[in-house]
């Protein structure tokens, strides 16, 4: 079909869960059709030129230029389809509100949403619940619940939920928290993480007593040395991937709208702090598709991009406003703040175009740099638009107040793009790529096929290194690193995740982060090997960057993450 060119893995993924279907499941729509379905519904909202936004969005999509969050690509034009990706939810410390919530999360999931939550407000486990004259279960308790009820309501018919849940470091239960998942079964549905302050990261770094606290009286329930829960902490992660940390100050410090209250969690995978109630909705630009090449020499089309990061700002606008919300609470600070993140998918490939690699100052110079590029056009296209439309409506009540109209509270988020970017076909948010080749789903039931990436097998052709026996080995290993002969310049432009150093993991999230007012989403890999104490170093140095969120996985551990078990290999 003219313009419209995906892989097979791609059109079988839309085929199976995305292109809408008739009552005998049947697709009814072909993938230029679903791009057309989403552009003409998200233009709709458009007072003047709807046709020219259509034609605009359509395009960037159908290029796979940009694509928006799963939920907007398989709901846009339905009858009250959810398009946002990200919710944040509030846990009260009662039963009628944690089951509300819980009713809440599931509808929010049938829609394809995913779930975050803070559990710091329940009271600890064997606390006297007074009407009953009982004894609570503890916020670890009704986490199960929460991932029991994820477990059996699928996002669409299709996936499952994902959740987020938090328990700040001085909750009386926190280290049965900490230990939960790993037994290998609990909270498989979950991703979790420790709410931590600079106050715990004081009491680490200076060996202090760590007191937790009742969340209802604020009373001391019983100290432990904070070094020890930092232990806990880190080598459960190195065990099991789990918990992470999310940097609650860091987190508030950005808080756009403070005088509506503290943000105390994330959306399940991390890149955009809430309110409670509030949500939120992603979109991602293919950067492998920003470039302009000249005898084989690769740069980033600042034109392209910007004009696409314009139209990606105003398409995500409109998403707020043609949404369908199930929530009264959700649409009125959704609709207060209108809270949008733009981001980017393809970073690995646009390196290994301009052959610089990701272990390298330069790629982390280039980071900042196309980062602030980003930023900086999103809030010339959001004060446009305020222009236009207005400022979101808490502005007088926002950081942005008196000098910088905004349409929008916050603009960009680095999403993990788990499925748009397999859409894409392109590497996965600004993650390095895992591994040179991968196995190819087969077409409808067909054989599977090892392949290896299109963009590598491109640049080596252009370089001259090209040859059979490349391809076996790199099939085989998935890495160039045992080959004889290729220069050690080269072998470092295509090092893969496990290969490059988690220093310059967490220098690529810190770079992206400086210049993105909600947060990243990146797993910083280690090798099977790594030690416990590299995660604590990780921990502690992400901290120390000023970061909002950290998230590890080391390879062969384990416990999988929520997202990665999302993804399509
Ligand atoms: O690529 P896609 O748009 O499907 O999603 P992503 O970028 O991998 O994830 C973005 C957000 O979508 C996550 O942080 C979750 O809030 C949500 N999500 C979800 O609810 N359920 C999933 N199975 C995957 C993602």
């Amino acid at each position: 079909m003219a313009g419209l060119s995906l892989t097979a893995n791609a059109f079988q993924i839309l085929e199976e869960r995305y292109l809408l279907r008739n009552l005998h499941g049947t697709a009814i729509e072909t993938p230029e059709e679903m791009f057309r379905r989403v552009a003409k519904w998200i233009s709709g909202t458009e007072k003047k030129n709807g046709g020219h936004w259509e034609e605009k969005f359509f395009g960037m999509m159908s290029r796979l230029e940009f694509l928006p969050n799963s939920p907007t690509l398989m709901n846009a034009g339905l009858p009250a389809g959810q398009l946002s990706a990200c919710f944040v939810l509030p846990v009260e410390d009662s039963l009628d509100a944690i089951f509300t919530s819980l009713k809440n999360a599931a509808l929010i999931h049938q829609r394809g949403g995913g779930t975050g939550y803070n559990f710091s407000r329940l009271r600890p486990k064997g606390a006297l619940i007074s009407s009953s004259k009982g004894f609570s279960s503890g916020p670890v308790a009704f986490m199960k619940i929460y991932d029991a009820a994820t477990e059996h309501v699928k996002q669409g018919g299709k996936r499952r939920g994902a959740n987020m849940g938090i328990l700040n470091a001085d909750h009386p239960d926190i280290e049965e928290f900490i230990f939960v998942k790993r037994d290998g079964t609990s909270l498989q549905n979950f991703n979790i993480s420790v709410g931590i302050t600079n106050n715990f990261m004081n009491a680490v770094n200076k060996d202090l007593e760590w007191v937790l606290k009742d969340p209802g009286t604020g009373h001391a329930v019983r100290s432990i040395p904070a070094g020890k829960l930092w232990k806990q902490i880190t080598e459960t992660a190195w065990a099991t991937g789990d918990p992470g940390l999310v940097f609650l100050d860091n987190i508030n410090r950005d808080n756009p709208t403070p005088g509506l209250g503290n943000i105390q969690s994330t959306n399940p995978c991390g890149e955009v702090p809430l309110l409670d109630y509030e949500s939120c909705n992603l979109g991602s630009i293919n950067l492998s598709r920003m470039v302009t090449e000249n005898n084989g020499v690769y740069e980033i089309d600042r034109d392209k991009l910007a004009e696409t990061i314009h139209s990606g700002i105003r398409f995500l606008d409109n998403v707020i406003q043609v949404n369908h919300y199930l929530l009264p609470q959700v649409k009125a600070i959704t609709l207060k703040n209108r809270k949008i993140g733009l981001g980017l998918m393809g970073w690995a490939e646009l390196l290994m175009l301009m052959e610089i690699p990701y272990a390298s100052t330069e790629a982390v110079k280039l980071a900042e740099e196309l980062m602030e590029f980003v930023k900086k056009e999103s809030y010339k296209a959001s004060a446009n638009l305020a222009g236009e439309r207005g400022s979101f409506p808490s502005w007088a009540n926002s950081r942005f107040y008196p000098e910088n109209k905004m349409r929008n509270a916050t603009c960009n988020s680095i999403a993990p793009t788990g499925t748009i970017s397999v859409i894409a076909d392109t590497s996965y948010s600004i993650e390095p790529l895992y591994a040179l080749a991968y196995r190819r789903v087969g077409i409808l039931g067909g054989k599977s096929q090892q392949e290896v990436n299109g963009i590598f097998k491109k640049k080596m052709k252009q370089m001259g290194y090209w040859n059979a026996e490349l391809e076996a080995v790199v099939l085989q290993t998935g890495t160039v690193k045992e080959i004889q002969g290729l220069p050690g310049r080269v072998k470092k432009v295509f090092e893969t995740s496990l290969e490059i150093p988690w220093e310059f993991h967490l220098k690529h999230q810190r770079a992206f982060q400086k210049f993105t007012d909600n947060s990243v989403s990146k797993t910083i890999n280690f090798p099977a090997e790594a030690r416990p104490e590299d995660i604590s170093d990780v921990y502690m140095t992400a901290w120390k960057y000023g970061l909002k969120g950290i998230t590890i996985y080391r390879d062969g551990s384990k416990e999988k993450q929520v997202l990665q078990r999302c993804n399509v290999s």
